[in-house]
């Protein structure tokens, strides 16, 4: 566990690639959600003082330091946030991704909270997405495996799930804690920022949550998602919507329209899905 993390990083992630708690709006009765588990959380997190976090400043894009945002591919255009950078600043990169998700550990305590459960609805989506029984899907940007367990009973003991991530110590996590969970039908691999290095024509369905900002080249990057589903294979997309509070600073959000253009332009045949989410939309594209 690092307690070495400055004070103003831990201050300025907001819970869960979305944040704390805020609004829980229109959650369906009855539907049967897993737990999500929270055994991974870190002890020093602290949900009270992310929430206090000043309006617009520290409440970077789903939770993350606003400096997680600084240096992805889209070059270091977002997550200028004032008094933000020092914390990470350190973390610039060469290669144009962003190092702030090197820490598990403080993003679990982030985003493996019940309280993201309540306004994440991590069945509803993974309902929504109908992920067949046995089939064979993909966790694009995993981070710390929130929607993994979730995944991994959809399809089922003789199913797989990919996890897949361009951190290394975000693949890492997630396969200790595939095997602490007994999740053994999932896989968690490292892949590089333009490529999801997908098996051709094999995937049932690939999830992104609060990820596709992230992606640089979102039009060739659907077009290899494209290729890795099967026939009757879907891509689903999650992202904050604008005026979800919080979320990503208004300069990496993405309106469901532009969504829907990268999946066309890769390809797929893409809608809005209609769910019931309080912060976030969903668009699947098709083949
Ligand atoms: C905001 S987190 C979301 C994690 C998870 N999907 C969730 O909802 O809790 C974004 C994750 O995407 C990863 N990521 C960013 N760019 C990526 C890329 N081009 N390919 C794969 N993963 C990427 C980051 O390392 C990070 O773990």
């Amino acid at each position: 566990m690092r307690h070495s993390l400055p004070l103003a990083l831990l201050l300025l992630g907001v819970a869960a690639c979305g944040g704390p708690t805020a609004q829980v709006g229109n959650l369906e009765s009855g539907s049967a959600e897993l737990s999500t588990p929270v055994a991974a959380a870190g002890p020093e997190a602290d949900p009270a003082a992310a929430e206090s976090e000043p309006e617009g400043h520290a409440h970077d894009p789903e939770g993350e330091p606003a400096a997680a945002h600084e240096h992805h591919g889209h070059g270091g255009e977002h997550g200028a946030e004032p008094g933000a950078e020092g914390a990470t600043a350190e973390s610039s990169t060469h290669h144009g991704h962003q190092h702030n998700f090197d820490d598990p550990e403080l993003w679990a305590s982030r985003w493996d909270t019940p309280e993201r459960d309540e306004w994440q609805r991590p069945a509803a989506v993974v309902a929504a997405m109908g992920v067949p029984f046995m089939g064979t899907v993909v966790d694009l940007g995993t981070g710390t495996g929130y929607f993994v367990p979730h995944l991994s009973d959809a399809v089922g003991p003789s199913g797989r799930v990919v996890a897949l991530d361009v951190e290394p110590a975000m693949v890492e996590w997630v396969r200790q804690r595939a095997d602490r969970e007994g999740l053994s039908n999932v896989e968690a691999r490292e892949v590089p920022l333009d490529d999801p290095g997908l098996e051709a024509a094999t995937y049932d369905r690939v999830l992104c949550v609060n990820t596709w900002h992230h992606i640089e080249g979102r039009e060739a990057y659907a077009a290899r998602i494209a290729a890795a589903l099967t026939d009757r294979g879907a891509f689903y997309v999650v992202e904050y919507t604008r005026e979800a509070e919080p979320g990503p600073p208004a300069e990496m959000r993405l309106d469901p329209d532009q969504v829907i253009a990268d999946l066309e332009a890769g390809g797929l045949s893409a809608e809005l899905v209609a769910i019931d989410l309080p912060r976030q939309y969903v668009i699947v594209g098709r083949r």
